[in-house]
């Protein structure tokens, strides 16, 4: 009855082996996980206000928010900080349910670490 007893811890130990490996390459394979530049001091002027140039001002600068963004004022300190304090900020760029996703009909939300600067924006008081 030995053989048997022989045979199947060889088989396990080339099983643990294979099983370990297999973890290494799915762990070297897989993407990076996403880790945010966090600041101390976010403020509208140097984090913020760029985010929004670049993501919305298609349709949200001064020139265009009344025909292609139906009169929704983000583009300066004021009217970003009272769209933020009212909660459609948030709901808008996390998609979240009962609010209008932005940017519109884009499908895609902006990028995960633009939101979480807005969002310490918004929980460090929305400095200027
Ligand atoms: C392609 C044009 C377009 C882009 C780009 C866009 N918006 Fe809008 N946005 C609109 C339109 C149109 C509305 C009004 C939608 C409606 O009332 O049906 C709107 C409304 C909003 C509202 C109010 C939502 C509500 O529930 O009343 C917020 C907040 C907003 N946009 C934020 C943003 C932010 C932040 C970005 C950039 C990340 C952005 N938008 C990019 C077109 C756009």
């Amino acid at each position: 009855m030995k053989a048997p007893y022989k045979t199947y811890s060889t088989y396990f130990k080339l099983m643990f082996i294979i099983s370990i490996a297999a973890l290494f390459s799915i762990g070297c394979n897989k993407k990076p996980k996403v880790v945010c530049a966090t600041s101390d001091n976010v403020t509208y002027t140097k984090d913020i206000a760029p985010i929004i140039e670049v993501k919305c001002f298609k349709c949200h600068d001064a020139k265009s928010y009344k025909t292609k963004a139906s009169h929704n004022k983000i583009y300066d300190y004021p009217s970003l900080k009272k769209m933020a304090e009212s909660g459609l900020l948030m709901g808008s760029l996390t998609h979240k349910k009962g609010f209008i996703p932005m940017p519109y009909r884009a499908k895609q939300k902006i990028d995960t670490c633009a939101i979480a600067l807005i969002a310490s924006w918004i929980n460090t008081g929305m400095k200027k």
